[in-house]
């Protein structure tokens, strides 16, 4: 079934709702709580996220502490637009040619920092990751606060992004007062980030909604796939938060070649998960799929929440098929990858 599972209940943890309607009292509810250095969770167009003050190392501290992330990843600081973050960066033509043309939206730019950006944010590096979000409820908290909001993706650290405020209050909603609800996340995948910090080159560290082929056409230049670097090369720490296992469910994950058509007709205990509807025949009680027609823009916006709705039914196994090593591809089964990873 697509996305409609009947046959198994999801096993939900029993802690109370911390998810609010993103009207206007609990928007400004929202933003009293960053104010006074807390931690809440809101959503963005890519995924969900952790959001404290950017500029407030005690409140960046505690993002650290609820996601058990560990103090050598650095985060992403959402500014309201790009006047507002030119104070705390240094930029360049690339950063303004890029910005006219994905921002707001799911891209994220690496660029030399000021000393504004407490340490503790970007790992002590003298670059920082920076974005403006497109997501209307995000804007409207940020909107009447002074300062930028860091936002890591609200999940434990290692574990699948959330795409659902559902999500959310499942793994974090003990530890935080409040997750803004904004439905599904537009494009289910977390930002395109790409280094622009002068170089010999430009660099994709992590594939996203804005594809390869796009930023080069904007930029006029070929960017380097920094993604798949070996870590004996020297630019492989560029972004230590992208580690080869990451985004894992429990429940182990078993790749499938993008030529798979049927998942086995015997199997009751594992999970199959397709890009596109595989023919009648060929749809076994296990029998799951990502978009009725293949649509990679769909298969990214389903990815996350379907892989977490199956974690929570005890399959042995699940099986997931790889997409197209191109376009929206690369960053779908980058996400595949890391989250099998650590089950080979
Ligand atoms: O879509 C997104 O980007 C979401 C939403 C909430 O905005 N955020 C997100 O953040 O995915 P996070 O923390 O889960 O992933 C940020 C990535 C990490 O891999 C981190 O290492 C990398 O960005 N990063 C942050 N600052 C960096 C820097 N100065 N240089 C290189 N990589 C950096
Ligand atoms: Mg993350």
């Amino acid at each position: 079934m697509f996305l409609d599972i009947k046959t198994k209940t999801p096993r939900l943890m029993h802690i109370s709702s911390k998810i609010l309607e993103p009207n206007t009292e609990n928007i400004t509810l929202c933003a009293d709580l960053l104010g006074k250095g807390e931690v809440v969770a809101l959503p963005t167009e890519t995924v969900y996220g952790l959001a404290a003050n950017g500029l407030d190392p005690i409140a960046l501290r505690k993002i650290f502490e609820v996601k058990g992330r560990p103090l050598i990843d650095p985060l992403i600081i959402h500014f309201k637009d790009l006047d507002s973050a030119l104070p705390h960066i240094q930029a360049n033509a690339h950063v303004e040619a890029l910005a006219k043309a994905y921002w707001p939206g799911p891209l994220t730019m690496v660029v030399p920092k000021k000393s504004s950006i407490p340490d503790i944010a970007t790992a002590c590096k003298d670059s920082v990751a920076i974005r403006i979000p497109a997501n209307p409820i995000f804007r409207a908290v940020l909107k009447p606060l002074a300062f930028p909001l860091a936002a890591p993706s609200a999940n434990p650290f290692g574990y699948v992004s959330p795409t659902q405020a559902q999500h959310v209050q499942h793994t974090l909603g003990s530890r935080i007062q409040a997750i803004l609800d904004g439905g599904e996340a537009d494009y289910g995948l977390e930002s395109t980030i790409i280094d622009l910090r002068p170089s010999d080159a430009l660099r994709i560290l992590r594939h996203g909604p804005i594809t390869q082929e796009q930023l080069e056409v904007s930029l006029g230049c070929p960017v380097i796939d920094q993604t798949t670097t070996k870590s004996n090369d020297r630019h492989a720490q560029l972004a230590p938060g992208s580690l080869t296992q990451h985004y894992s469910p429990n429940t182990q994950l078993v790749l499938m070649p993008l030529e798979s058509t049927r998942s086995p007709k015997n199997n009751t205990t594992d999970a199959f998960i397709f890009l596109k509807k595989p023919s009648n025949n060929s749809i076994t009680e296990h029998t799951y799929w990502l978009s009725d027609s293949g649509d990679l823009k769909e298969i990214a916006h389903n990815l996350f929440g379907l892989i977490q709705q199956l974690d929570q039914m005890q399959f042995d196994r699940i099986h997931i098929q790889l997409a197209p090593d191109t376009d929206l591809g690369k960053a779908i089964n980058d996400r595949i990858r890391r989250a099998a990873a650590k089950f080979n």
